[in-house]
């Protein structure tokens, strides 16, 4: 290619690529595939690599380049960052105030008009400025002392959200403001992947933000997922500025900044009022943290009339809502089991006001976590409620802690059934080996061993499964074939109809295929098509239960790798999940070894030839595996030949099925012929 092409080629690409991470990250639109994203970006970064003098620092493939730094330059802001004055009074009172003291500044009459704001949320991040020379981002600063910040721009070009590059009708110099920030989920998935690395959790989002902001090497800031609000402007030359702030919002979301739907024009105080109620009662569902919420003269031209007191604007007020946060003391720390037996150490804790309810526990998350922030019985500790996330134990606060505190220890039996706890050495979580022995992961396991894609069993929901469980009718799932009609009538909300249809339904599940029996076991770690798996391999539940002990063995099944093999030997190795199949079996339940043929399967008539030792099949397995798709398995290759299955040292009918142009498979493909 030409230069000149690959010039334009190379401006092509950057504004593709940047129109579709417009859509993707803040519109929350995605305009194309990710797989044709990738494409695009790496023909970008192909051809930058072709041609280095084309490479720009706004181009989008250069977001995350910079080296570590020794310390952050610093930067004086043009137009200070100043903070706001915060309204005390958390009810309805905070927003009249306000007004009042605008009006008043403004000298208004009592009969005037009211006055127009601009009501927003307040983001708890950090406050970041963002310089636009000729719509490209030159420079990203900290609010600091709010004269001079410090220069973070490596870091803030990490930051999907934030265009390095503008619209071309934004003006030649623009200071943006606004606040990073951590989304709720982010902020979750990435503890959730340091726990299971056995790295430190993040404390919150907001001091994620903060923190990930001020890293020297821009390849960690990179690495914590952080997004970005406009809120407001810094210095502008060559712009007719709106007239008021909400427009200059709209202008910012047209230039290509993510700006928060949630505001309004409010024309009265009362509008005001109404906006901290609605946001408050929002403030669980939103994906992100806010601390309250803002409201700002909306015309520009008031705006400055009113000015600053004592560096903070008189035309604006935050109005804080109750923290997410507080103290609290630790009573007891507790273990719970989940569903496949996880073991979370819970903080019993004095009841605590935050984040709009009492609460009485928090999750310690797991063994390493409760080590990690060394929380103990009697320690003081900071408590999190966010959205609607469980409490989480944040910090504690050491010089509050009792003389005699003795440190946590995880139980080596599980508190509810007794069967051993264990952990492996490269996992960060405990788990009961009890399995669906234990009550705990009991109900849990009813429900999975009922559900659509186990058993079907129609009727057997939450509340039912709770009052069995509690009411001790049913401990494991052989039980649930023994109901007999009258207790059943006789639960809360049942009656004698629901009862006989559920026993019907109960009945009516006792044949199910081998696969969906297996899966309903909930095995960790085996999903439907590992349960598939095991079924055709071994044909019946004796024949996986006779191998289960054999985890090399296990291996040879395709898909199953040492993860899922220890999974089953260890299940099975639970002398309490072999007494549950065995009753299963005894009260008439066991999988039948197949699907029934399919009929109007693909490979319904179809004719196989076997050649040659597959790698893990037995050839009367593989004969068996496609007669049971309905296809029909033949002794030579000829022309009637539709496949040929060749393992190793296959000799003549390979030679053979070539020369005739048959279609030849190995054993993978074959199974990925018949799970089609
Ligand atoms: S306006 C001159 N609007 O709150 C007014 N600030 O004390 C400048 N903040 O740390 C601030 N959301 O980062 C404004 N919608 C919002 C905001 C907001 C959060 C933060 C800001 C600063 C503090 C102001």
């Amino acid at each position: 290619m030409a230069e000149r092409e690959a010039k334009q080629r190379a401006g092509f690409l950057r504004g593709e690529i940047e129109r579709h991470n417009h859509a993707y990250y803040v519109l929350d639109a995605p305009s194309i595939p990710d797989a044709e994203y990738d494409k695009l970006f790496r023909e970008l970064q192909e051809l930058e690599a072709a041609y280095p003098e084309l490479l720009t620092p706004d181009s989008p493939t250069q977001r995350v380049g910079g080296s570590p730094l020794a310390a952050f330059a610093s930067v004086r802001h043009a137009v200070p960052m100043l903070s706001i004055k915060t309204e005390t009074d958390t009810g309805a009172g905070g927003a009249l105030a306000f007004d009042a003291r605008v009006r008043k500044a403004l000298a208004l009459p009592a009969a005037a008009l009211p006055v127009e704001y601009a009501a927003e949320l307040k983001f708890d991040g950090l406050a970041i400025s963002l310089r636009y020379e000729q719509g490209r981002l030159t420079q990203a600063a900290t609010r600091g002392d709010g004269e001079t910040g410090e220069d973070v721009t490596q870091n803030i070009r990490t930051i999907r959200c934030i265009p390095l590059r503008l619209a071309s009708e934004a003006p030649a110099m623009l200071e943006v403001r606004g606040e990073v920030y951590m989304s709720r989920p982010d902020f979750e998935r990435y503890n959730e992947r340091q726990r299971q690395l056995g790295k430190p959790a993040l404390v919150n989002p907001r001091n994620a933000a903060a923190g990930s902001v001020r890293q020297l090497d821009p390849k960690i800031a990179a690495d914590r997922p952080l997004s970005f609000y406009a809120y407001g402007l810094g210095e502008t030359a060559g712009w007719d500025l709106p007239a008021t702030h909400s427009g200059v919002l709209d202008a910012l979301a047209g230039f290509g900044f993510p700006v928060c739907k949630h505001r309004i024009v409010a024309r009265s105080p009362e509008e005001l009022v109404a906006f901290h109620a609605e946001i408050l009662a929002l403030r669980d569902k939103l994906p992100f943290d806010i601390d309250g919420v803002v409201y700002k003269v909306n015309a520009l031209a008031q705006q400055k009339e009113l000015g600053f007191v004592s560096r903070e604007p008189r035309w604006a007020v935050a109005h804080k809502y109750p923290p997410q946060e507080a103290l609290t003391t630790v009573e007891a720390i507790e273990v719970q089991v989940g569903r496949t037996g996880a073991i979370t150490p819970v903080a019993r804790l004095a009841p605590v006001f935050v984040g709009g309810v009492t609460v009485t526990n928090a999750t310690l998350h797991n063994e390493d976590e409760v080590r990690r922030k060394d929380v103990r019985v009697g320690d003081t500790v900071i408590v999190r409620r966010a959205g609607d996330v469980i409490p989480e134990v944040v910090s504690v606060l050491p010089e509050r802690r009792p003389i005699l505190a003795p440190e946590f220890v995880m139980p080596v039996r599980c508190p509810i059934c007794d069967s051993a706890i264990e952990r492996p050495e490269d996992e960060a979580i405990a788990r009961c080996t009890g399995g669906l022995y234990c009550p705990a992961q009991r109900k849990q396991a009813l429900l999975h061993f009922a559900s659509r894609r186990a058993m079907d069993i129609e009727g057997l929901g939450e509340k039912l499964v709770e009052q069995l469980v509690d009411g001790g009718l049913v401990q494991t799932p052989v039980d649930l074939y023994r109901l007999a009609l009258e207790p059943l009538a006789a639960l809360d909300r049942m009656g004698e109809k629901s009862a006989r249809n559920l026993i019907a339904a109960i009945e009516q599940s006792k044949t199910p295929s081998l696969a969906r029996l297996i899966f309903a076991l909930g095995i960790r770690n085996v999903g439907e098509t590992t349960a598939k798996d095991l079924a055709r391999h071994f044909g019946s539940m004796e024949g996986l239960m006779a191998a289960a002990g054999d985890e090399e063995r296990l291996q040879q099944i395709p898909d199953v790798g040492p993860v899922v093999a220890a999974a089953i030997a260890h299940f099975f190795a639970e002398p309490h999940n072999v007494e549950v199949i065995r009753g299963l079996a005894a009260a008439g339940v066991c999988g039948e070894p197949l699907e029934p043929v399919a009929m109007d399967s693909a490979l319904s008539g179809k004719t196989f030839v076997l050649t040659g030792a597959l790698p893990t099949l037995a050839r009367e397995e593989a004969k068996a595996l496609i007669e049971a798709k309905g296809g029909k398995v033949a002794g030579s290759v000829s022309k009637k030949t539709d496949f040929v299955v060749a393992g190793s040292e296959a000799g003549s009918k390979l030679d053979k099925a070539r020369a005739l142009g048959r279609i030849i498979l190995d054993e993978q493909q074959l199974m990925e012929l018949l799970n089609t």
